[in-house]
């Protein structure tokens, strides 16, 4: 059973290989993303696993079937890199890792809230260069001020769970709101207007794309903080820059933007031309932008591991689509 990994790194090895001989999967891996150039890889393949900026769109997914690819394999819980309606036309699963670490991106999360909030990062800044002056550093306590938090998922639920050990008062908003939890639900509007911080936890869907728009953060408070660790479509990059010239908001931590797939999980430290939104996003003091490691933690890492190859083998062996993509979404229609 051969599996042709793409966009690897040698964390990805750490974690695969020593699972793999014990459950006997050959796996190659191709530090190259999937996409129309790369595709040409897969033949021989039983299945292809991809990361979060792989390109599968319509064509690639065409190539697979037509390279007699079984399943695609996707090691994270993100499904918008597939052309799903592709997917589920030749009839080809994409299994995804649906939940491994909840806690780990949610922790990251509310890293970045507490770093902009306090801001941590201009005072690091600050003290490597022996300065200690603490101007322009003051924060807000977060006690008693209202947290909304878009997309009460797994991951929108651990991050609550946190912020309720602040004290802080929680709202949320959700298409489909969990009605046997306890979570107050307001309208989008409601919750864009009462927030003093903003945490995005929904997939990226057509649905959600630029959530956050000029006219969504309009109707935010000034001085909110917004964080986003899901998708970077979830906000319109150019809206959230001109807001930022406003100085409309406290503080923004982003861990995932737009203009991600081709520059996040490599050093670009080298090239001249550099993304010229990306560069603007990074001039403010206010904003911090990681490269999408809110998943990075190494009992992620071995979840991922063990659920992408149950995945496979269950599939392979018995048909079993437990985190078939298509699927899920079918059953949330029902
Ligand atoms: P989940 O599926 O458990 O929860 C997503 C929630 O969003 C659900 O409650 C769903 O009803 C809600 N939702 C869907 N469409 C919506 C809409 N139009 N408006 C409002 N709510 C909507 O997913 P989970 O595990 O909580 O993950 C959320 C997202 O976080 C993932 O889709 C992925 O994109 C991102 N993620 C980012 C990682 C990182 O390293 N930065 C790692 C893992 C996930």
């Amino acid at each position: 059973m051969k599996i042709a990994f793409f966009s690897t790194k040698p964390y990805d090895r750490e974690a695969f290989e020593p699972l793999a001989e014990e459950m006997k999967c050959d796996i190659d891996y191709f530090e190259e993303k999937l996409d129309s150039k790369t595709v040409s890889l897969v033949k021989g393949y039983d299945a292809t696993c991809s990361f979060v900026n792989d390109d599968l769109n319509s064509d690639v997914v065409q190539a697979l079937r037509d390279s007699g690819v079984k399943t695609i394999l996707l090691r994270c819980a993100g499904f918008d890199s597939v052309d799903l309606e592709k997917a589920r036309e030749l009839n080809m699963p994409v299994l995804r890792v649906p939940a491994y670490s909840p806690e780990a991106v949610a922790e990251f999360a509310v890293t970045l809230l507490l770093a902009v909030n306090r801001k941590v990062h201009l005072g690091y800044n600050r003290t490597k260069e022996f300065n200690f002056d603490i101007d322009g550093l003051r924060g807000n306590v977060l006690k008693g001020r209202t947290a909304g938090v878009i997309g009460t998922g797994r991951i929108g639920k651990a991050t609550i769970d946190i912020l309720r050990g602040f004290g802080m008062d929680i709202i949320a908003y959700d298409v489909y709101p969990d009605m046997k939890s306890d979570i107050k639900y307001v309208s989008l509007d409601e919750l864009l207007s009462q927030s003093d911080v903003i945490t995005l936890h929904t997939p990226l869907t057509p649905e959600t794309k630029h959530i956050i728009n000029s006219d969504s953060i309009s109707k935010m408070k000034d001085g909110v903080i917004l964080i986003n660790t899901a998708r970077g479509g979830l906000i319109k990059t150019e809206d959230l820059i001109k807001a930022l010239e406003e100085d409309k908001f406290g503080g923004v931590g982003l861990d995932v933007c737009e203009q991600e797939s081709d520059y996040f999980f490599e050093d670009k430290s080298h090239v001249i031309n550099k993304d010229r939104t990306l560069q603007r996003l990074l001039s403010f003091d206010k904003l911090i932008l990681t490269g999408h490691q809110a998943f990075f933690t190494e009992e992620a890492m071995n979840a991922i591991a063990m659920i992408t190859l149950t995945n496979f083998k269950k599939f392979i062996e018995d048909g079993d689509l437990t985190n078939e993509v298509n699927l899920f979404l079918e059953s949330l229609q029902e």
